[in-house]
């Protein structure tokens, strides 16, 4: 079943298009790969598939609703249902990690039990439960790349995004994170989409790999 289709999507900053007519669409559990150069327009492109960035031509449509033609509480609600993991991750250096996974499950008004219940159970799926009470400055960039996924599958998306997930890994961590990124797979019903600009790697259990070039989106697995 497709759960987010882009049609035709443009953008441009100040005059200069960066993206001129983008089609993808993404099914239930998908595993997609988006590969282009810096600057290519990937991080425009993941902005507008976690419905945060309103693209100015095209259509993106998420669960068959024209996402831009209706109403902002409505479009709200489908936003909370895609969890989009910035480049810089945002962790908050102030909150134990314990706490930067509980924050989207605080937002949304989820009782404490519940919570300490969840946050633990992902704690293990991902295998930071050793580190919940330290804080993100203390962590390495992979384990710090866990936590930010932690938070991000908290509150049980159907499309995790994430913006360059490997960009300051090293080849062992990035392996290790594709790794884990097929261990969600197996256990969650989620849809999951990452940015890279490594252009030769071969990313493991990927199910389509496109290319952003030139502002066009192009599949190359
Ligand atoms: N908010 C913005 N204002 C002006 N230009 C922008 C903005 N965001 C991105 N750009 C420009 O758009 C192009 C694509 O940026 P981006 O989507 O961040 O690409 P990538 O993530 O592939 O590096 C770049 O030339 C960048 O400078
Ligand atoms: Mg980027």
């Amino acid at each position: 079943m497709v759960l987010l289709q882009l049609e035709g999507v443009t953008k441009s900053y100040m005059g200069q298009q960066v993206l001129r007519g983008v089609y993808l669409s993404i099914s239930e559990r998908e595993f997609v790969v988006v590969r282009g150069r810096s600057g290519a327009g990937k991080t425009t492109l993941m902005k507008i598939m976690a419905l945060l960035l309103k693209p100015d031509g095209g259509r993106v449509i998420y669960k068959g609703i024209n996402v831009w033609s209706v109403n902002n509480s409505l479009r709200e609600c489908l936003r909370k249902t895609i969890a989009y993991i910035p480049q810089f991750l945002d962790l908050l250096p102030n909150l134990n990690v314990f706490d930067n996974i509980a924050l989207p499950l605080i937002a949304r008004r989820t009782k404490s039990a519940v919570i300490e219940e969840r946050v633990n159970e992902i704690a293990v799926e991902l295998g930071i439960k050793g580190f919940l009470h330290r804080y993100p400055n203390s962590l390495s960039g992979g384990e710090r790349q866990r936590v930010a996924i932690a938070r991000a599958l908290a509150s049980s998306p159907e499309i995790l995004i994430a913006d360059e997930p490997t960009a300051y890994l090293d080849d062992e961590s990035s392996e290790e994170l594709y790794k884990l990124i097929n261990v969600i797979r197996s256990k969650r019903r989620v849809a999951i989409v990452i940015a890279t600009t490594e252009l030769s790697a071969n990313i493991p259990g990927a199910d389509n790999v496109y290319i952003l070039e030139r502002g066009v989106l192009r599949n190359i697995s």
